[in-house]
Parts: structure tokens; sequence; C-alpha cells
């Protein structure tokens, strides 16, 4: 199969890109904008993989978008180019309605020519895979029962708000104008290569720099992780044996409460590198003002991803937070590269 990558040079498209060059025989046309968020840097491994190809793209860019599709002639799109940051969504929002909405209009626009032209054989084999998260479906109580893929959308922030809007778009074009669509939902992912604006990577930098490590407000907000390898297997089953039409979430079933989350890493860096005077990196952490508008709970039942696809995450929270912690300790240079590349407001306590 030919895919293209949309936004494969950030944080889960350098991931996904190279977990299917490596279990698959897809070919992949990474297009990526590359804002402060993507980087060649992150797909250095696989730049000589035969079936590897890159294009800078703006999916704004209906032309280019067009004489991509028509060079390429993908039979299928996993769409994840999309401005990601909560705290940047409330500070400067136009960027994330012209990219997550804007963009995905686009995207879709192109991808309706370029299947109208397409053999019937190659339009009804198509797959347009929208990668969304679990935060459009709101917060949720300590007592609710998980979001499911019928829960009601109700966004909150500026970005997931977005998100929605481009999920809305996705599915009135599958309705209206038979786009053969997908939609996934995930929970919040970690691993290597991801931008140091967020959790998990701002904590493991802030502490080994020996800066303050923020923490919004009490830290009593719960996340559910995954890792962002289990997310990718679970997007390459809804790629290959998704139901047109249809949501699927992907989630591993593991809620934390940021402010414990925050004292295991401190835990995992106090063994992998300890700090020079032996006190713990847990000192470094600093309470500072809440988000505003920050979403309490997130928690996802991936039931559904589970039963059609046999699919189960396979990395608990321990093993794979050690993982990215030595990750992170291992390439300080990636980290010092993506921050001084970085251009505008660079946020560094966000707990998406
Ligand atoms: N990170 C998570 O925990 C998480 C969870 C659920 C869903 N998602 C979704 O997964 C997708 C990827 O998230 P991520 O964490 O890898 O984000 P990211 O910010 O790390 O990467 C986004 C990528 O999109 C590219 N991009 C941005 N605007 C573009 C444009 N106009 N044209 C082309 N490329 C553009 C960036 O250069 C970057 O490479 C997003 O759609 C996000 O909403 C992320």
């Amino acid at each position: 199969m030919k895919v293209i990558v949309t936004g494969g040079a950030g944080f889960i498209g350098c991931n996904f890109t190279r977990n299917l060059l490596q279990h698959t025989t897809h070919q992949v046309l990474v297009i990526d904008k590359l804002t402060y968020a993507g980087s060649l840097r992150s797909l250095d491994d696989v730049a000589e993989h035969p079936g590897f190809e890159f294009r800078q793209l703006d999916i704004g860019d209906a032309e280019g978008l067009r004489n991509t599709f028509a060079q390429f002639q993908p039979d299928a799109v996993v769409h994840l180019a999309a401005e990601s940051h909560v705290d940047r969504s409330i500070d400067a929002p136009a960027v994330f309605i012209e990219t997550n909405i804007g963009g995905t209009f686009t995207l879709l626009q192109e991808t309706r020519r370029y299947l109208a032209e397409v053999e019937d054989e190659k339009r009804e084999l198509f797959r347009f895979v929208h990668c969304s998260t679990d935060e459009v479906y709101g917060s949720l109580e300590d007592d609710s029962p998980p979001f499911h893929e019928s829960t009601r959308y109700e966004p909150r922030s500026p970005y997931s708000a977005t998100k929605a809007a481009a999920d809305h778009l996705v599915g009135a074009w599958q309705v209206t104008y038979g786009l053969p669509a997908i939609v996934t939902h995930s929970s919040n992912n970690y691993g290597p290569f991801q931008y140091p604006e967020k959790l998990i990577p701002v904590v493991i930098t802030k502490a080994l720099s020996g800066d303050a490590i923020p923490v919004f407000g009490s830290g009593r907000q719960i996340r559910d992780w995954i890792h962002v390898d289990d997310h990718c297997r679970g997007l390459t089953a809804a790629l290959e044996r998704g139901k047109l039409g249809e949501h699927y979430n992907i989630g591993a079933n593991c809620e934390r409460e940021n402010l414990e989350l925050v004292h295991d890493i401190c835990k995992f860096l106090d063994r992998l590198q300890p700090r020079s005077d032996g006190q713990s990196y847990s000192n470094q952490i600093q309470h500072v003002n809440d988000r505003p508008g920050h979403d309490h709970r997130y928690a996802l039942n991936a039931n559904k991803l589970a039963d059609e696809f046999q699919w189960e995450p396979k990395i608990s929270l321990a093993e794979g937070l050690e993982t990215t912690v030595r990750w992170y300790i291992e390439n300080s240079k990636w980290c010092q590269h993506m921050l001084e590349r970085t251009t505008g407001t660079l946020i560094q306590n966000s707990f998406t």
C-alpha cells in the first residue's frame, strides 16, 4: 500500500512512519510543513529506506497536495498533521483554526478530487484515517465511566474544539461525498521524539538541566497514558482493517494523576542519572498557576479496537516510562536541536 502520512515529521508521525517501514511492506510519503514541532532529524534513521519519501508541504496548500497526489498515487492517507499543544492554542488559537480545520478541509477536498480520477478498484480500496484525540469528548469527573466511541463531543479548549471540528468535517465528507474515512481517538501519548513542551519530556529536560519542574495547580488532573508504539499499532490496525465510517478509541487503560507521574519520572531519573548532590529530582517540583479551563480527567474505553482487531497495548507504563527516560537522557542533542529551532513562544509547563 502507498500511504501518505501527514505530519510525519512530528512526534506520533515519525514513530508511525518508522513502525510502518519496519513492520509492513507499505511505502510511505511523509508530507509535513516542518513547523516548530516537526523535524527531519526525527526521521534520520529511515531517510535512506527505499520505501520512504518526504515532501515539505503545508496541508493548506491545495495545489501542492494536488500535485503530490497525482505523482504518488496513494492508496491511503493517514492524517496526523495538526497544531497539537493546548497551551499554545490558548495563547494563539488562529493557527489551530487554520491548520486543524482549514488544513483538514483542504486535504479532504484534494483527496476527493484525486479519488474522482482514479480507477474504481483503487477508489474502493482507498482509506483516509483521521487521527483525533480523546480531548474532543471533554472532561470526566472522578467517578464517571471512561469515554467510549459514542460519548457526546464536548471539547473545552481551542485545541480540542478545532480537532472536533475536523472530525465533523471528516464525518460529513464520508456521508456526503462517500469519502472512505475512519476516525481514531487516542489518549495521551508518550515515548521518543516528543517535542519538549509536553509533560513527560518537559519533566525530564527540566530535571536534567537543574530547573524547576513545573506542575499545573495541584497536579491532581488525571490523564490516560499510552506508549506511542502501541498507538501506532492501533493506527495500523485501523488503516488495514478499520470499517469505513467508524470511530475507534486507542487507549491503554492507564490513568495516572499528573503529580504521581512526575514523581515516577523523578524516581527513574534518580536511578538512571543521579543528581550530583545525591538529592532527588522531585525536590525540583514547583506548583504553578493552573491552566485556564484545565480538563480534570481523561479516560478512554478502547474495547472496540481490542475486540475487532485483537489489538492490545504491549508496553506497560513502568516499562515505557523507563525506556522513554533513557531515550531522553541519551538524546539530549535531539532535544537541544528541537528547542533551538523553535519559533514563537515556548511554553514549558504543559500537561495535555
Ligand atoms: N500527542 C498526543 O498525545 C496525541 C493524542 C491524541 C491525538 N493526537 C493527534 O495526533 C496527531 C499528531 O500529534 P503529535 O503529538 O505527533 O503532534 P506534533 O505537534 O508533535 O506534530 C505535528 C506535526 O504536524 C506538522 N504540521 C503542523 N501544521 C502543519 C501543516 N499546516 N501542514 C503540514 N504539516 C503540519 C508539524 O510540522 C509536525 O511535524 C495530531 O493530529 C494530534 O491532534 C496526539
